[in-house]
């Protein structure tokens, strides 16, 4: 799948832009502050409906306006589909696909997919679990609608768990039900987790070993309730909740469940996460965005499109020259400041555009 063209109307600093997209490496060259990472969002909230910045839509609309507009035009092997996003400061978000509103946000999972990186990314590894839980939830979502809807199922059953033990009237009958709603689903929500760890381990190892030139070797494990299968998942889960059931009382709220997992990152016997080198933690951070898209290719037939925002100045000229060997294998939208001629030469050909003051030109179509 590709993007082909982005067009933001008062979004961000933008009031109106439009910018057609080649399928191979996209350059967005431009000073600070100028637009480069608000394109990128652009697209990504486009993907999955949240950007990977702010909870906030409404600080995506630009200032001083009421409304503001994202409208994305995609390829995939099925031909073409937009994607438009309307933004209100006083109502909630609506999204159109090819021109027909839809009615559940899991109808926007998959349209458009892509996958973004960043230096705020490269912190995944070493970041609190919630960071890896939400990477690959939002993995999931983009690759299953019915995991986007699990998802939200089981996190309403947790909201109203916590309210009713926030409001001191959690009797034991009461919670006997919630319970085994929240271990039904959050026993869908292990395995389809635990699934996709291992399939993105595979990916991953090979990512990391082809970064670190076959120095280092990575491995990916779901943390989380143990069992061979649903059922037993189902049951370690109640089992859990039921133990915990008078400290959840006292705490007013639900101190175990799937919204406490988490994936460990090795490297050989070294936890990554706690114990690896800043290098390391990059490196693997890389590696695991790019086994999504691997993993995603492997799901659906087709690649993503990458968005790498300021990604290549943080990382060494060697994991440079490799990813920049691996985008040319997918549609690559890249963001930079200023673009040094060993990495102009490392790119071969590419489309360059310079964004300024929320305007985006088209340098030369290399
Ligand atoms: N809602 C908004 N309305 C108008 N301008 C905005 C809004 N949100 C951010 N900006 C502006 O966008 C600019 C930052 O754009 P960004 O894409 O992050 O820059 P960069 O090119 O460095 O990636 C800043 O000048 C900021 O003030
Ligand atoms: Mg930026």
């Amino acid at each position: 799948m590709i993007v082909k063209r982005a067009e933001l109307y008062d979004y961000r600093n933008y009031a109106q832009a439009r910018v057609d997209f080649c399928d191979g490496i996209n350059v967005l060259c431009g000073d600070n502050a100028q637009g480069k990472t608000n394109l990128l969002e652009a697209i990504y909230f486009g993907s999955v409906g949240r950007s990977p910045r702010t909870p906030r839509d409404k600080e995506l609309i630009r200032k001083g306006c009421d409304r503001g507009r994202i409208k994305l035009t995609q390829l995939d092997r099925g031909g073409e589909n937009t994607v438009e996003i309307l933004l209100d400061r006083n109502e909630n978000k609506r999204v159109a696909i090819n021109g027909m509103p839809i009615t559940r946000m899991g109808e926007l999972m998959g349209v458009v997919a892509a996958v973004y990186f960043s230096p705020d990314e490269m912190r995944i590894i070493k970041d609190a679990p919630g960071d890896r839980r939400r990477f690959m939830d939002i993995a999931l979502c983009r690759m299953s609608k019915a995991y986007f809807y699990l998802l939200g199922r089981y996190n309403k059953i947790l909201a109203q768990r916590n309210r009713l033990l926030k409001s001191g009237k959690a009797t034991d009958d009461v919670l006997d039900v919630w319970d085994a709603q929240l271990a039904g689903e959050g026993a869908k929500i292990v395995k389809t987790r635990r699934g996709y760890v291992e399939r993105l381990g595979g990916f991953a190892r090979e990512a990391h070993e082809y970064l670190s030139d076959g120095k280092e070797s990575l491995k990916l494990e779901y943390e989380g309730f143990e069992g061979a299968d649903q059922a037993e998942i189902e049951k370690n889960f109640a089992c859990e909740l039921f133990r915990n059931r008078e400290r959840d009382k006292a705490l007013c709220f639900t101190s175990c469940g799937v919204q406490k997992d988490d994936i460990a990152v090795k490297v050989g016997d070294t936890d990554v996460r706690a114990y690896g080198s800043q290098g390391q933690q990059r490196t693997a951070a890389l590696s695991l965005k790019l086994s999504e898209m691997e993993l995603h290719r492997a799901q659906s037939g087709e690649y993503p499109a990458l968005l790498l925002d300021d990604v290549l100045s943080e990382l060494d000229p060697y994991r440079q020259r490799k990813l920049i060997e691996r985008s040319k294998n997918y549609q690559t939208i890249i963001t930079c400041t200023h673009l040094p001629a060993e990495i102009a030469s490392a790119l071969g050909e590419f489309a360059l555009y310079s964004v300024k003051g929320g305007a985006v030109s088209v340098d030369n179509k290399a």
